[in-house]
């Protein structure tokens, strides 16, 4: 059965939120975010207005990659409570509408997941073939040229059976064969074991890397043109990534999803360089991913023209039906408030506006609401293996895990008073949560009105995006029948014309209510909401 309309506009027509539970409210003094420790936040983030929390891994983890390395799918890991505590954060949530997704990790295990501990066993053990093995090359190396994306080769010898197996991340994160379709129904089992708990879907990690060319086939050199991560490489990523195969078990997740009365959501990390190649994983617009996270838009500048292309592009080409989705942080790469505003309040309320006020859902990343920047990461505070590997290099995404600031004391409130929280608590007393609860002027009071203004008016909701012509540094686009939203992202005051009707919401409170007819003055680095 497919989704009609109105069963999307929960997701459609609200704003959703990225929780990392070990950096979200600690509610045991151990140092860690814990399921509880959100369960007692459940009131804020209703207040807040979002619709749904995705929370990155809570199951069962060694944590070599903090969570994205699964030893058990369908656990829930110590560190962070209970299976019962993810039931009543489910049911609680939904006492107040706010729905809870997960994040489903199938292109790799942890090497300690029982299925990888019998695949090394040995050539003939029952789970071998879950997991990608190759034979050495001719000369005894690895079986071909690819590349981890945390670095060096891709494969690991397993000395007792004289073969490699695959990890396109750590090496503790073998790749499973997603070739083999005992792989498959073991996943249709760990989405149904979720969905039927009531959780509301998942946010699945590289779901553009889950499988790979069957004949495993060296990549092509890199050249300038390709991406720098690519070129540092020295490979291009053809073969163990974007293979089109992967569709294939979308659409089977997306059939299992669509039995349910509510059909449960399925967004990608779909980590792609170019809109085209976005564009795939809606498959038809209804047979794949509900919405894939675009990293295009996350990389680019904060700047007017480049933006609008991007959003021109994706309304252009996203299949008949299909649904952007929009974000600018997240637990990989740096927070908005520090990438895209430099710390500046102004730009980060522009930010924001743009997030919550474009066609297609907003994700915002615990934080963005209060512009919360990165965190203070010295090289003794690392705890990403990543980081720790090319410390000074690249500094790892620490930075943008630091605990969530509550209030405005040492510990911002996270962690009991006196227990040390497990990455260092940002300048809590200059950003946190209570004190800006208090505060009409604040980044969040902005946040929460731009919410509740996106979701009671249609047109924000739901509505069409079309650019006005408007001058040099300004943004300026219509919702729907009767919404324009304006943007002026640059140092000098802009006059924009053809604004007609009441502020409904913008970055400075006090133009709020008042009504405009014509050309009207914006200020740098501000925005307007004009409903007619
Ligand atoms: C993407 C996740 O967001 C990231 O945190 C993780 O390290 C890799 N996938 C590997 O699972």
């Amino acid at each position: 059965m497919a989704a009609g309309p109105g069963e999307d506009r929960w997701w459609r027509g609200g704003v959703l939120y990225q929780i990392y539970p070990r950096s979200y409210a600690d509610s045991n003094g151990d140092g860690y975010g814990d399921l509880q420790g959100i369960i007692s936040r459940l009131d804020y983030l209703a207040d807040l207005g979002v619709a749904a929390l995705w929370l990155s891994p809570v199951t069962v983890s060694p944590n070599r990659d903090w969570g994205y390395d699964v030893a058990d799918y369908c656990d829930i890991d110590p560190d962070f409570g209970t299976l019962e505590d993810l039931d009543r954060l489910v049911s609680e949530g939904a006492k107040r509408d706010v729905r809870i997704l997960l994040d489903l990790v199938p292109n790799h295990t942890s090497d300690q997941h029982p299925w990888f501990v019998d695949a090394r066993r040995g050539r003939d053990a029952v789970h071998r073939d879950w997991y990608v093995w190759a034979d050495p090359a001719l000369d005894g190396g690895p079986p071909n040229n690819w590349i981890s994306v945390f670095g060096g080769s891709a494969w690991e010898l397993d000395e007792p059976s004289g073969q490699y197996f695959l990890h396109n991340f750590e090496l503790e994160q073998p790749d499973l064969n997603w070739w083999n379709e005992d792989v498959r129904n073991a996943f249709d089992e760990i989405v149904r074991f979720w969905w039927d708990r009531g959780v509301a879907g998942f946010r699945i990690d590289v779901c553009n890397m889950m499988i790979k060319d069957a004949q495993l086939r060296d990549n092509p050199p890199a050249t300038e043109d390709d991406p720098l991560d690519q070129q540092l490489m020295g490979v291009r990523s053809v073969y163990n990534s974007d293979r089109p195969e992967a569709h294939d078990i979308l659409r089977r997740w997306r059939a299992i999803s669509n039995r349910y009365d509510t059909p449960r959501l399925l967004i990608g990390e779909t980590n792609v360089e170019q809109l085209a190649t976005l564009m795939q994983f809606y498959g038809n617009g209804h047979d794949e991913l509900h919405g894939g996270f675009n990293f295009v838009f996350i990389n680019a500048a904060l700047d007017a023209a480049t933006m609008r292309a991007i959003v021109e592009e994706v309304e252009a080409t996203l299949p008949d039906g299909a649904w952007p989705l929009w974000t600018g942080s997240n637990h990989d790469v740096s927070r908005l408030a520090t990438r895209w505003a430099g710390g500046d309040a102004a730009r980060v309320r522009c930010a924001l506006m743009i997030l919550l006020c474009l066609r297609g859902t907003p994700f915002l990343y615990q934080g963005d609401e209060i512009g919360l920047t990165d965190g203070p990461i010295e090289q003794a505070d690392l705890r990403d293996a990543v980081g720790i590997r090319f410390w000074p290099y690249y500094k790892g995404r620490d930075p943008e895990r630091t605990p969530m600031p509550w209030t405005h004391s040492r510990e911002g409130g996270f962690s009991p008073e006196g227990v040390r929280p497990w990455l260092p608590m940002a300048d809590a007393a200059r950003c946190n949560v209570a004190d800006q609860v208090a505060d009409p002027d604040s980044v969040l009071s902005f946040t929460r009105r731009a919410i509740a203004r996106r979701v009671s008016n249609e047109d924000l909701a739901l509505g069409s995006y079309t650019s006005l012509v408007s001058p040099g540094d300004t943004w300026v686009f219509q919702r729907g029948q009767g919404t324009v939203v304006a943007l002026n992202m640059s140092d000098a005051a802009r006059e924009i014309s053809g604004l007609r009707g009441s502020i409904t919401l913008a970055t400075d409170r006090e133009r709020e209510g008042h009504r405009v007819d014509g050309v009207v003055t914006v200020a740098p680095w501000s925005g307007l909401v004009v409903e007619s």
